[in-house]
């Protein structure tokens, strides 16, 4: 049987990342390329109490079919959740819990955007999100950074092209796979751009809560009060991304057609997981737990860059995030950067190539994305030690 596949999936490689992460499976391997919270910083305690405790006094509760928009009980504790420091779920919007902040992606490409339509993104931006415009025949359209921030004039330019975009998908805080954050002036000047072309926003931050260092810039969402913003937040980097479980805050309407797209794709977000996670957000302290996460990730990003200096060449350039997960590293331009990670895996260090993260996977690229919430310190050290040789080899 010669299998067929549609047009539209042809334009969706197997994830790199995924792929690289097969490799990783070695224990002797030094994996920088994956994305996952830290073992230590899950509640795993807490979670093992409020499971037994829903399984043993109320178990169809949460083995019960329960409804498209989510559990009534989390969309409380949620909404208080993320609206503790600013008005992310304002007047006229409307919550609809998925299956991880990936859903709200797909959704947004499923429920927006007809086969050949535009999505405006970072370049480089979160390869999955990417993935789930492609796959539903959306086009992607880069915006590049300048000296650090999006560039604006850029974005003005991408948003004047035809055919007009449906949305503008933005991670303003320790960017996937760079690590930046959009500056307040930016997101204001983003936000009017949006309004004066009438183009959504489609903000995700799921890493907002992890900032060690400095103070919170307030989100694109709570800065709009007329309908533009889609926000997209998530429990996984915060609690658990195993249970799969996000937030969509966004204009009800919008909302509302997002809920139907989920009836058609899997009815529910999984019950038992929302459940635990209503209770868990309402009877632990979430800025307690999420403080030992952030001195987690700030330690492990310190010692990387600490390393960096110390073992990499002058002439490798990186950013240094003042939160998130990930480190965004740029070689020389002689120097290949594919064959350098290439190389790096051959000495059993692993690492993302960047060309995966954009619009267009065939452009020159010579960055690599590089995590530090995963890896333990003895092996922080070593990778980077190994890489720093490898950078005095090839430039
Ligand atoms: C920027 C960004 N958005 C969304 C996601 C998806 O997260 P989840 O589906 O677990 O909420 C990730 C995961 O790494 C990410 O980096």
């Amino acid at each position: 049987m010669k299998y067929e596949f549609t047009k539209r999936m042809s334009n969706v490689k197997a994830s790199a990342i995924r792929e690289i992460l097969k490799a990783t499976a070695d224990p002797d391997m030094i994996s920088f390329a994956g994305g996952n919270p830290a073992a230590d910083a899950f509640p795993t305690d807490a979670i093992e109490k409020i499971s037994a405790d829903i399984l043993k006094n109320d178990p169809i509760s949460v083995l019960q079919y329960g409804i498209t928009e989510g559990d009534k009980g989390l969309i409380e504790a949620a909404t208080k959740f993320f609206n503790r420091h600013e008005k992310v779920f304002g007047l006229g919007d409307k919550m609809l819990i998925t299956s991880g902040s990936q859903q709200i992606m797909e959704f947004a490409a499923k429920c927006l955007c007809n086969e050949g339509d535009v999505v405006v993104c970072e370049n480089p931006s979160f390869l999955g999100a990417l993935n789930a415009f492609k796959s539903l025949g959306a086009i992607l359209r880069g915006v590049e950074y300048k000296e650090g921030q999006l560039d604006l004039e850029a974005l003005e330019k991408a948003l004047q092209a035809q055919p007009k975009p449906k949305f503008i998908y933005l991670i303003p805080n320790f960017q996937n796979p760079t690590g930046m954050t959009m500056s307040f002036e930016v997101r204001q000047q983003v936000l009017a751009l949006a309004k004066q072309y009438e183009v959504l926003i489609l903000e995700d931050n799921p890493y907002g809560d992890l900032r060690f260092e400095g103070t919170a810039i307030p989100s694109i969402k709570s800065l709009d009060q007329d309908g533009f913003v889609i926000y997209a937040a998530s429990l996984s980097k915060i609690i658990a991304p195993g249970m799969r479980i996000a937030c969509c805050i966004g204009p009800t309407e919008i909302v509302n057609k997002f809920t139907v797209a989920k009836q058609a794709s899997d009815v529910h977000s999984n019950l038992w997981a929302q459940k635990v996670m209503a209770r868990y957000l309402t009877e632990y302290d979430m800025d307690e737990h999420i403080a030992v996460i952030q001195k987690i990730y700030k330690d492990k990003c310190n010692l990387m860059l600490q390393e960096m200096e110390k073992h990499f060449h002058k002439d490798v350039h990186y950013t240094k995030p003042t939160g998130g997960m990930f480190i965004w590293v740029t070689l020389p331009k002689h120097v290949n950067m594919q064959e350098f990670v290439k190389k790096a895996l051959a000495q059993n260090v692993a690492v993302v190539p960047g060309h995966a993260f954009l619009d267009d996977d065939n452009k020159e690229c010579h960055s690599f994305r590089m995590n530090f919430s995963t890896p333990t310190n003895e092996k922080i050290i070593e990778g980077i030690r190994l890489l720093g040789e490898l950078t005095f080899q090839m430039i």
